[in-house]
């Protein structure tokens, strides 16, 4: 008898799963119905659509996901499809859309893909800090409130800071080139955009440069690398020989949210005892929780938030920039000699860069753009479309993302003549800006906070080194890009240094 009713209740639940299957069968088929007229590659499959093959462009090791994107775009259009289940993105590439999309805030950012990163493998991660918060009364209140510690006025009292850090670096490099070691400069300009974000954005001073294996700096890289995954491959936490790797990213955003949480209760105890504090982002941090009142956990949690996020955000992008110009300029003597010949004549032997100073350097800020527009360390943003729209004659129905990814836009070669060359002379003051096809700080309300905070420093850095030292390429080592959250050269940029008579 017993037997009989667990018969029953198995084939009930066979046939309740079935049906659930074909019901989201049928979904999927409705989805495609609405969608598939416009163009986009086959799918590997009725149920997964692209993933298969997004899948293996992400663990490709000699090419990037972006540039399947690419192939697709030349191939496409300007307007194409990726299906992933029922779920459809529009990537999106004709300057019109860009702008009509991107410059409003009717279209938000979309959820999904956002929400994919307030938790890192169940913990916490960016909540809804600045990059995630997708609603934008929510984002706005935020970026409101951090606007001032992003102040034209505010970012120029920086630079002596930025210059100090800078220090720091031309010190370590002329140990190396005594030494006549090779310098790995990745990871040598990664410790001073850490020391630059800790200083300038939480008043804390930890120089990274003279620390072996330094914890915190671990954790910043390995939360980065787990995003990666945890973001683009939904079935990596499930395979067992990634759980080592998913169990270290865990207890990395811990360390990062604890740290934070340090750093927050001291700045409240110097603030309640009357000490002078600057008015950097952990102030603006602070400020905004007063604003709304900050009491509950929950809302402890969103200051975290708001601090992992301006280490997630404001760290790499700018070193992995760094590295690529230098690879860059490694790369390509006559723009090495031009941009060295005006900073020579801009700085002569002053060892303190002003403002006044960084505004003369305008080979120097060709070589930057030209950098991230080959390089755009923070390729994507998606918004969600929630109504119909007309793109490039095709209607495209609300309801899906759109994508705009700045490494497609920037390497098509009906925008940007001859794509592959590095070539500064694109943003000379004389030449036709791009319209909405330059993009690697995303455009609109969502655009970038720390565009000029990152770009002042990056300049600061760039100058004293071609200032100080000749460096060139260890030869044979490779310049291909990797995807690690972020794009970062695969060498690390390997140069031979010396001091400059
Ligand atoms: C070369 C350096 C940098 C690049 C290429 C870069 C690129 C970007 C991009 C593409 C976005 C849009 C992301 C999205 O839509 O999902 C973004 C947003 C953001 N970035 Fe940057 N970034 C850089 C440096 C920085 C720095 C130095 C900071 C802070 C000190 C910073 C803080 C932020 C924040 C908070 C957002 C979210 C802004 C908002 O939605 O209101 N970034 N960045």
């Amino acid at each position: 008898m017993i037997s009989e009713w667990i018969f029953y209740i198995i084939l009930y639940l066979l046939a309740a799963v079935f049906t659930a299957f074909f019901a989201y069968c049928l979904y999927v088929h409705h989805i495609h119905q609405k969608y598939d007229h416009i163009p986009g590659p086959p799918r590997d499959n009725f149920l997964l659509g692209h993933s298969p093959s997004l899948t293996k462009a992400l663990y490709s090791d000699d090419s990037l996901i972006y540039d399947l994107f690419l192939q697709w775009a030349e191939k496409y259009g300007p307007v194409y499809r990726i299906n992933t289940l029922h779920y459809v993105t529009i990537v999106v590439y004709c300057p019109e859309a860009t702008k009509t999309i991107m410059m409003s805030p009717k279209y938000t950012k979309d959820p999904f893909v956002y929400r994919r990163v307030f938790n890192l493998f169940g913990k916490r991660f960016l909540g809804y800090g600045l990059i995630t918060a997708v609603d934008h009364d929510i984002w706005y209140r935020q970026r409101r409130i951090m606007d001032p510690a992003f102040s034209s006025s505010y970012l120029r009292s920086l630079i002596s800071t930025f210059d100090e850090m800078s220090e720091r670096l031309m010190d370590k490099l002329e140990e190396i080139a005594n030494n006549k070691t090779p310098a790995v400069m990745h990871d040598l300009v990664n410790c001073v955009t850490l020391d630059v974000i800790c200083k300038v954005a939480f008043g804390v001073d930890l120089n990274f440069l003279t620390q072996k294996d330094s914890p915190f700096q671990n954790a910043v890289e390995l939360c980065l690398k787990g995003m990666t995954f945890d973001v683009r491959d939904p079935l990596f936490r499930i395979i067992p020989k990634n759980w080592k790797l998913i169990q270290q990213v865990r207890e990395a955003t811990e360390l990062l949210r604890k740290t934070g949480e340090k750093w927050i209760q001291n700045r409240k105890t110097a603030v309640k005892n009357g000490e002078d504090v600057p008015k950097d982002i952990l102030t603006q941090i602070l400020k905004s929780a007063e604003e709304q009142n900050v009491t509950s956990t929950e809302d402890f949690e969103q200051m975290l938030d708001n601090f992992v996020t301006f280490f997630m955000a404001g760290q790499e992008t700018t070193a992995n920039q760094l590295s690529f110009a230098i690879m860059e300029l490694g790369r390509n003597p006559e723009i090495y000699k031009r941009a060295k010949a005006e900073v020579d004549e801009v700085l002569g032997t002053k060892r303190e860069i002003s403002n006044e100073d960084l505004g003369k350097l305008t080979y120097l800020s060709q070589v930057l753009k030209e950098t991230l527009r080959l390089y755009p360390t923070a390729p994507g943003t998606n918004r969600w479309l929630h109504e119909d729209m007309i793109i490039n004659g095709i209607k495209i129905p609300g309801g899906c993302s759109v994508m705009f990814n700045s490494f497609v836009s920037q390497r098509l070669e009906k925008f940007f003549k001859d794509p592959l060359k590095f070539d500064p002379k694109r943003f000379d003051e004389n030449a036709p800006k791009p319209y909405y096809t330059y993009y690697p700080f995303a455009l609109g309300p969502r655009t970038c906070i720390g565009q000029v905070f990152s770009q002042m420093e990056a300049k600061v850095v760039l100058a004293k080194l071609l200032q100080r030292f000749e460096f060139s390429l260890v030869p044979g080592q490779s310049f291909d890009i990797k995807d690690t959250g972020t794009l970062r050269p695969k060498s690390g940029v390997i140069c031979n240094i010396k001091q400059c008579s």
